[in-house]
């Protein structure tokens, strides 16, 4: 360590958690608004203007989430120039695991030979990611963990009801990962912030599976294995909490909305990322937006976002960077970065 670079003014600068390398990776397939129109009545028109959403991605019958971890785990860990023998803690944020047991994570640890590593699964729906990065970024600080590998990435489509247009119209697959070290002085992550509201767990649920309503014919028969939206009643919701949400994480760091940089909100509907916008003055140059090509990916789609925004070269270091995400459980959670 270079204590003379980790003091200020004879005082220790605080450790923080810094994200040293992002990555990404979508399957190949490309399936369309228009490709939708031949499943089920919907038209591009109406998802173009009630979401914003063009084409998602859809893994492979063969291809499962770890497969998705794995590629973008590559590239995050290929750009912090980390080895899998370095890392020691990883975490995968997921509702669509390969399995309920054992973990996605575990599964992951050994597909990268990271054998130094801890794994656990994280789950909190669309929010699962900024959950994620607060336990990283808790066990980064607290000195347990040098070099922690944290993945959003989901098979939605497993788990989408392809004959209901109320969701199917809506999901995609894909995967976003993070590799986390710490870092003494300004730079890092400032703050993150978790919320949840158990009593609207029935607004977005995927009922079937557990122990609440094991697998059987029953549950099959009834579609229980598939993603249930209430879709409408969230939307109010997201608006409502999001734009309270980020105003609320910008004060408490006591950073005005004009002096962020960039935007990474969650990619459930353009309708709430402008409105989330709207509410900080801030110009759609300034968000990151990625589910014209996507969907919702939810874990996966911040990630993803951040990803593509780090290697198109749009933020750059002491930039303030605002993530934020509203999902199932419900749950909601912020996180403030200085680049
Ligand atoms: N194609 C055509 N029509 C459709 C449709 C589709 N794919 N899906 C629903 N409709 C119809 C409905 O049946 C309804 O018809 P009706 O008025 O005859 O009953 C009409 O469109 C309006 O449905 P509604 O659900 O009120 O639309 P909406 O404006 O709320 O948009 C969502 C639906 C899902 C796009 C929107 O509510 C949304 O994005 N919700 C929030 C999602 C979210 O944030 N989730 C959290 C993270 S996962």
């Amino acid at each position: 360590m270079n204590s003379a670079r980790n003091c200020q003014g004879g005082k220790q600068l605080p450790l923080k958690s810094r994200i040293t390398g992002t990555g990404s990776y979508a399957p190949e397939r490309v399936l369309t608004n228009f490709d939708l129109e031949r499943k089920v009545d919907t038209s591009d028109e109406w998802i173009t203007g009630r979401t914003g959403i063009k084409e998602r991605r859809i893994a492979k019958d063969t291809e499962a989430t770890s497969d998705l971890c794995l590629e973008a785990s590559k590239n995050a860990m290929k750009a912090a120039d980390v080895t899998s023998a370095e890392i020691d803690l990883i975490i995968v944020a997921t509702m669509s695991g390969d399995m309920p047991m054992p973990s996605t994570a575990s599964l992951l640890q050994k597909k990268l030979g990271a054998k130094n590593a801890g794994a656990f699964d994280v789950n909190a729906a669309c929010s699962g990611f900024l959950y994620g990065l607060s336990v990283a970024d808790n066990f980064v600080r607290g000195g347990s963990a040098k070099k922690v590998l944290l993945v959003g990435a989901e098979v939605m489509s497993k788990f989408i009801d392809w004959h209901d247009r109320t969701t199917c119209v809506l999901f995609g697959d894909g995967a976003g990962a993070v590799v986390l070290e710490p870092a003494r002085g300004q730079h890092g992550i400032l703050s993150t912030h978790l919320y949840s509201d158990g009593n609207m767990w029935d607004y977005i649920c995927l009922p079937g599976g557990g122990s609440l309503n094991p697998p059987s014919a029953k549950t099959v028969k009834e579609k229980m294995h598939f993603v249930k939206m209430k879709g409408n009643e969230t939307f109010k919701v997201a608006v409502r909490t999001l734009e309270r949400l980020v105003i609320d994480t910008l004060k408490k760091n006591k950073v005005k909305p004009s002096e962020l940089a960039m935007l990474i909100p969650h990619q459930a509907n353009l309708r709430i990322i402008q409105a989330t916008a709207e509410r900080l003055k801030l110009p759609m140059s300034k968000v990151a937006v990625n589910l014209d090509r996507y969907g919702n990916t939810s874990s996966a789609s911040i990630p993803i976002a951040l990803d593509e925004v780090v290697r198109a070269g749009r933020i750059k270091k002491n930039d303030y960077i605002l993530l934020e995400a509203f999902g199932a459980g419900l749950t909601w959670a912020s996180a403030l970065i200085k680049w």
